[in-house]
């Protein structure tokens, strides 16, 4: 029988290991993005425009830049391109270093955008910086480590040039939880699994509660490393609760002068229930889970509790 630990240690040492009833893509996917993935995350305006309208916004002619995550360099070449006069891109996989190398070259901006292949929780720049652009994201803040990343950096940060924190990009984020009916019919097949919704509604899935915030933080604050939610909802609608949606709002940059905010909605992420209740106005449903950032979809899937009250 092979021996997975001892199998994910040798080809990829730069893994956790992950017990083998728990393997998914999360061991690849959740941490580092090989570039065969970037070309999705490169045509989603959804997430293109807010960071490019927002690195306009915090980078002004001059700034020293840090970006953590740099996979193919393209929110340092915004960076560059709003006038920053030094920009470094710390990226740990080498093929996506070299590769946005090449790209920011051949952008033109090479001269001051200095990719660095390293890791995010060891790298500090050798000055100061004006603004951190971090885009380690991922809906519900499960699998990728922004959160980690961030709070680690802030403190050897402020260990080696003092308390004066730079700015973030993105600013903030918030975390929203919702239950919902959701249709599982593929083709005739009905298969109850995770969904990543750009649109919830024209893909099925119907609200039977109001949102419920249950996490939401600054950067340049203290940064939530656990959510543990329990609270009870009053259902609005009729329906099957069998899914609750999880919705994830980055505030890429705050505008305080304008009053707003640019923003980022990522995709929802709808996790099936084990059992669905059937709910009519003015039922009260307990709505139960916990995880911690940067967790597999399976962590939260496992701890997933919705009751009547
Ligand atoms: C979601 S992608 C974003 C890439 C790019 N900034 C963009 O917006 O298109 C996150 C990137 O962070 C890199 N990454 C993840 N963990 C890292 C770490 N600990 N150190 C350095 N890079 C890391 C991944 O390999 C991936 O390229």
């Amino acid at each position: 029988m092979i021996n997975h630990e001892a199998a994910v240690r040798v080809a990829r040492p730069h893994l956790r290991v992950v017990s083998p009833d728990k393997v998914d893509d999360d061991s690849e996917l959740g941490q580092f993005i090989p570039l065969h993935y970037h070309f999705q995350m490169l045509a989603d305006r959804s997430r293109m425009a807010p960071f490019e309208a927002a690195i306009a916004h915090a980078v002004t002619p001059g700034a020293r830049v840090l970006e953590l995550g740099a996979g193919t360099g393209v929110l340092s070449f915004f960076a560059a391109r709003s006038g920053a006069s030094r920009v470094w891109s710390v990226e740990r996989l080498p093929h996506l270093a070299k590769a946005a190398r090449g790209f920011l070259a051949r952008n033109g901006v090479a001269d001051r955008v200095e990719v660095v292949n390293a890791d995010a929780f060891e790298y500090l720049p050798p000055e100061p910086v004006d603004v951190v652009i971090c885009e380690m994201l991922h809906t519900a803040m499960l699998r990728e480590k922004q959160s980690q990343v961030i709070a680690q950096f802030k403190r050897r940060y402020a260990a080696r040039f003092g308390p004066k924190m730079p700015r973030f990009v993105p600013e903030a984020t918030v975390l929203a939880v919702q239950a919902v009916q959701q249709a599982y019919e593929f083709h005739g097949y009905h298969a109850e699994v995770p969904m990543f919704l750009p649109d919830a509604a024209a893909q099925g899935t119907v609200g039977l509660a109001p949102h419920a915030i249950y996490g939401s933080w600054f950067y340049d604050d203290a940064i939530p490393l656990r959510f543990a939610h329990d609270a009870v909802v009053v259902a609005d609608a009729r329906g099957e609760l069998n899914a609750l949606r999880f919705a994830t709002r980055n505030l890429v940059a705050v505008l305080p002068r304008e009053g707003r905010s640019i923003d980022w909605d990522m995709h929802h992420l709808v996790m099936p229930l084990p059992r669905a209740l059937t709910v009519a106005p003015g039922d009260r449903v307990r709505v139960r889970f916990h995880y911690d950032v940067g967790d597999s979809l399976l962590a939260l899937a496992d701890s997933l509790d919705v009751s009547r009250v």
